[in-house]
């Protein structure tokens, strides 16, 4: 059966739903996005990426269209019969599809397009958690607002083609020498036994799952550290973690090819993989 997919106040098949070719997100990738997901059919920090949502929206001076999330929500789950299932949610936000192109925004009557996807989640390899994932380090091309949840997203996209080219499972970006985060993750370290990571401003998207791993380290008495690390503290590293709504927490062992640590997935990272798991 074709998904039912939310489009602009419609629920339409996946197969027949559509956006015009004027649209401001094709055209200019003038438009923000969410993914969240959903266990056992209850969504995780459902709160938490709206309220992001939100805050991109605010930043690119976008006004997002009255929506009761949580209704929208509950009704894509109803339609697609994913009540009790893991799933995951795509949400896109685009300002519009006026009929001629311009750079400028649209008249303001030109309503924002909006469409959100929900499928039943497929969880990568079982064994990639357990064994730990590779990662390859890429120069931070991106804009200066990484904070805003844009849909452009080509430096991603390209960094990203590069790992699976390398046969890595995510590209981590760095700029300046300070690593700021992956193509579609957060990036955590253990440095002289403190949990490492970027701290939230306009070089990193602001990750639910960092978040809540922050949240779960200081639960578990781990000290913690939000400051920036140079690529060669990453490389010299203990444990190097990923965070995201996909990865959940993805221990790295591979750092553009030499081991990190032990070669293994570290004590850290799968403490707060177990702590992790346990909330959702
Ligand atoms: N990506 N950094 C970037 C650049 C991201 O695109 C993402 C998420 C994250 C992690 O954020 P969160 O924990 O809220 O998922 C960090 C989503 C999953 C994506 O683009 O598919």
């Amino acid at each position: 059966m074709p998904l039912t997919v939310y489009v602009s106040g419609r629920f339409v098949s996946l197969d027949e739903a559509s956006v015009p070719l004027t649209d401001r997100g094709l055209l200019f990738g003038d438009g923000i996005y969410e993914v969240y997901r959903v266990y056992r059919g209850r969504p995780f920090r459902l709160k938490e990426h709206f309220e992001r949502l939100r805050r991109s929206a605010t930043e690119i001076r976008l006004a997002l269209p009255e929506t009761d999330w949580i209704a929208l929500h509950a009704e894509l789950a109803e339609r697609n019969g994913l009540r009790d299932a893991d799933w995951t949610v795509y949400v896109q936000v685009t300002r519009g599809a006026p009929a001629s192109r311009g750079h400028a925004f649209p008249a303001v009557e030109t309503p924002p397009t909006l469409f959100v996807i929900a499928r039943p989640f497929t969880e990568p390899a079982a064994t990639l958690h357990d064994d730990g994932a590779s990662v390859i380090t890429r120069a931070d091309i991106r804009w200066g607002r990484c904070n805003v949840k844009s849909v452009n997203l080509l430096p991603n996209v390209l960094a990203s083609q590069e790992a699976a080219e390398a046969g890595a499972w995510e590209a981590v970006f760095v700029r300046d020498s300070v690593v700021t985060e992956g193509a579609h993750t957060n990036v955590f370290a253990v440095l002289d036994g403190r949990v490492t990571t970027h701290p939230e401003g306009p070089r990193i998207l602001s990750g639910v799952t960092r978040a809540a791993v922050l949240e779960l380290a200081h639960a578990e008495g781990l000290p913690v550290d939000e400051t920036p690390m140079r690529l060669e503290a990453l490389t010299g590293a203990t444990e190097v973690f990923l965070t995201g709504t996909t990865a959940e927490v993805m221990p790295v062992v591979h750092v553009d090819g030499r081991p990190v640590g032990t070669g293994r997935p570290g004590p850290v990272a799968k403490r707060l993989r177990a702590a992790f798991r346990r909330l959702v």
